[in-house]
């Protein structure tokens, strides 16, 4: 199958490239926008999202039968930094993607997130109604409002706090812990925010399988377990053996004299439909933790 990947150079990109790559089965094309990848083996393809022109190109060169879109101004801070950036390569970029995937007719895989919801109650499931209460999880919604109108075949595929090791020189929550835990510094973890985190490589076995199959409409790829970012950063100190000690319970009034939002902060996704639906494993947060240590890079 014809694959592109959109979004190719980031974080969860990379993994996507890789495990797609290495199946024969697939002819892989990827994008990047200003980080170059290195000479893997696959086609890269260099685009400005924001240009409708150039992703048209896109589409008539690489001509795809299923499309990966995980490009996005994809942090919370940045977003909100540059509102209207973040709408036109989050919200306008996804529509046309998914116009021309109609076009084209290709099954758009779009990534989105947790974020889309209040962060009120948690562990929120499919067809629930999303509430977001920021511009990023805002502008995901109308990126997802966007692909429901425009592409004719789709998969939504929201996710959690996704963790792994990223490319040299960028960064992620549990190597950037796992790090600051080795030189002895301590981390406060709020005890009141909660996730479902997915180990990367755990969230492409979905995606992946969304490619093959191609089933359609919304679905939740993250971990099997709701937790705190507290038990989180505890399990990764034990699995790591490293001094649990550092890691240091963060309630939410600590948190509000530490200068943080007062808002509730419960995030986290019910995969459990999505996962049967699938016929997808649903991995514990032990289980993704140890693959992530299993899968680190050497010294
Ligand atoms: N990471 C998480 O924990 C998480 C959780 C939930 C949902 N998600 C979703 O998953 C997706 C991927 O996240 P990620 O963490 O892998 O993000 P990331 O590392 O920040 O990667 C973003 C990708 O988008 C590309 N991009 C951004 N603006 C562009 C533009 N104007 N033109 C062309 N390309 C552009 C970047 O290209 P260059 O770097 O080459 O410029 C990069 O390939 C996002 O849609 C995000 O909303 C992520």
């Amino acid at each position: 199958m014809r694959v592109l990947v959109i979004g190719a150079s980031g974080f969860i990109g990379r993994y996507v490239m890789r495990r797609l790559g290495a199946s024969p089965e697939h002819e892989v094309a990827g994008t990047f926008g200003s980080q170059p990848p290195a000479d893997d083996g696959n086609a890269w393809h260099q685009v400005e999202l924001t240009d409708a022109a150039a992703v048209e190109r896109l589409f008539e060169h690489t001509r795809p039968e299923a499309v990966v879109h995980l490009a996005a101004i994809a942090d919370i801070g940045a977003a909100e930094r540059d509102p209207e950036r973040a709408t036109a390569i989050n919200v306008a970029a996804t529509s046309t993607i998914a116009r021309l995937c109609e076009q084209h007719g290709a099954h758009l895989i779009f990534v989105s997130t947790e974020c889309v919801f209040d962060g009120e109650r948690g562990f929120y499931r499919e067809d629930e109604t999303p509430r977001p209460t920021t511009h990023y999880g805002r502008t995901k919604w109308e990126a997802e409002q966007e692909v429901v109108w425009e592409a004719a075949s789709w998969s939504i595929v929201r996710t959690s706090i996704v963790y792994g090791w990223p490319h040299p020189g960028k960064g992620n929550f549990a190597p950037s812990l796992i790090d600051n835990l080795r030189n002895g510094r301590p981390y406060r973890a709020p005890t009141e925010v909660l996730r479902t985190p997915v180990y990367v490589e755990h969230l492409v076995d979905g995606i992946a399988l969304l490619v093959e199959r191609g089933h359609p409409g919304i679905l939740h790829v993250a971990g099997r377990d709701w937790v705190s970012m507290y038990d989180f950063a505890s399990a990764i100190a034990n699995t790591f053996d490293l001094d649990a000690n550092l890691v240091q319970p963060m309630d939410a009034d600590a948190q509000a004299r530490a200068g943080a939002s007062t808002r509730p902060d419960r995030l986290g996704l019910d995969c459990r439909e999505s996962m049967r639906r699938l016929n997808l494993e649903h991995p514990s947060l032990a289980e993704g933790i140890a693959a992530l240590r299993a899968d680190a890079p050497g010294p």
